[in-house]
């Protein structure tokens, strides 16, 4: 089986709606088809300023919901990054292999560090992608599932991994991206040009969130003035965004679901998408509680994870480090 690798960060308290159907919800359904290794990627978390405590708790959140959403730890290597110190290693070989001004064309890095103030910027922001590659290159991934907004970071990726090979001979996989096709791109329930994103909290649904708080949300959710329900993803991008989202939740065709409300008002369909929402994330909540209820047991499912990753990704960086003339004791 081809092997993929994807991971998310652990930047907030809950995943989102737009987390799980454009993401997560794709690596559960790989974990049939391909070896997955998946992680948190907590040492990415830190290349902005983060509360320790926060962070901690976030990344045992992140990783119980993984677990809660069907990622199987014993199909799959699911583990938390700086719990592999390879991928610190494999990084810095590949910071040494990459231009800085090839780094400093990282669109993502420009935005990031303009919002933030590109001298209070830190150099891990800086160099984020570089490790990124070395997240994937250590474990040999065939492909990476990712967002659209990656496709840049999985390019220096495949650049990194042909220099090397080129250089020191044929060593690292050249992934191939496999980026996410949006079939349910969820947008912002307050916005509906933009993505939901957490920044957003109002136009955010937490798969968290309490189930009265995930009504309020949908019932205020911005729809138009056309007062009718159409499929129309350019004219009412708010009402194709709920119709999208309970076709993704209810395992439907978006075709389906529109002809059940087309015609109709906005009520019964934010009503609907509520129920779909709320249903699922019902019993997804309680799961998480139970998860991190049993603090011991997640540690140990979480140290199983890492020991295996470290398995893969061992071998990867003696090789590397053979090959550059470095030595990686055994
Ligand atoms: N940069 C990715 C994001 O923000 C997270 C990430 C880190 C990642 N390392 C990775 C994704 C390796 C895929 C593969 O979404």
């Amino acid at each position: 089986m081809p092997r993929v690798l994807s991971g998310i960060q652990p930047t907030a308290d809950s995943f989102h709606l737009g987390n799980y159907l454009g993401a997560l919800r794709n690596w559960v359904s790989m974990q049939d088809t391909h070896d997955c290794f998946y992680m948190v990627v907590d040492l990415h978390a830190i290349t902005v300023p983060t509360d320790p405590e926060v962070l901690r708790s976030r990344t045992r959140a992140s990783y119980a919901q993984l677990l809660a959403l069907g990622i199987d730890p014993e199909l799959s290597t699911l583990f938390v990054q700086s719990q592999v110190p390879e991928h610190a290693e494999l990084g810095w070989v590949m910071q040494c292999l990459t231009g800085f001004g090839e780094a400093s064309r990282m669109t993502q890095f420009k935005d990031k560090s303009s919002r933030e103030g590109a001298e209070s910027a830190s150099v891990g922001l800086f160099t984020y992608p570089i490790l990124q590659a070395a997240d994937i290159l250590v474990y040999r991934a065939d492909e990476v599932p990712v967002g659209e907004d990656q496709r840049q970071h999985l390019e220096l990726t495949r650049d990194l991994a042909q220099r090397f090979n080129g250089r020191f001979g044929e060593t690292l996989v050249v992934p191939k991206a496999h980026i996410v096709k949006d079939t349910a791109r969820v947008v912002d329930l307050q916005d509906p040009t933009s993505k939901m994103s957490k920044s957003t909290p109002t136009g955010c649904v937490f798969l968290l969130d309490e189930p009265k708080v995930i009504e309020k949300k949908i019932k205020r959710a911005v729809t138009d003035s056309v007062g009718e329900v159409r499929h129309d993803p350019e004219g009412q991008p708010g009402v194709a965004n709920l119709l999208s989202v309970i076709a993704a939740l209810s395992d439907r065709s978006v075709e389906d679901v529109t002809a059940e409300f087309a015609g109709g008002g906005y009520g019964p369909l934010k009503t609907a998408a509520a129920d779909c929402v709320v249903a699922f994330a019902q019993p997804f909540a309680a799961r998480v509680a139970e998860l991190l209820a049993d603090p011991a047991e997640l540690d140990r499912v979480m140290d199983a994870g890492s020991q295996r990753a470290r398995m893969a990704a061992a071998p990867t960086v003696a090789d590397v480090y053979g090959k550059v003339g470095l030595r990686r004791p055994v």
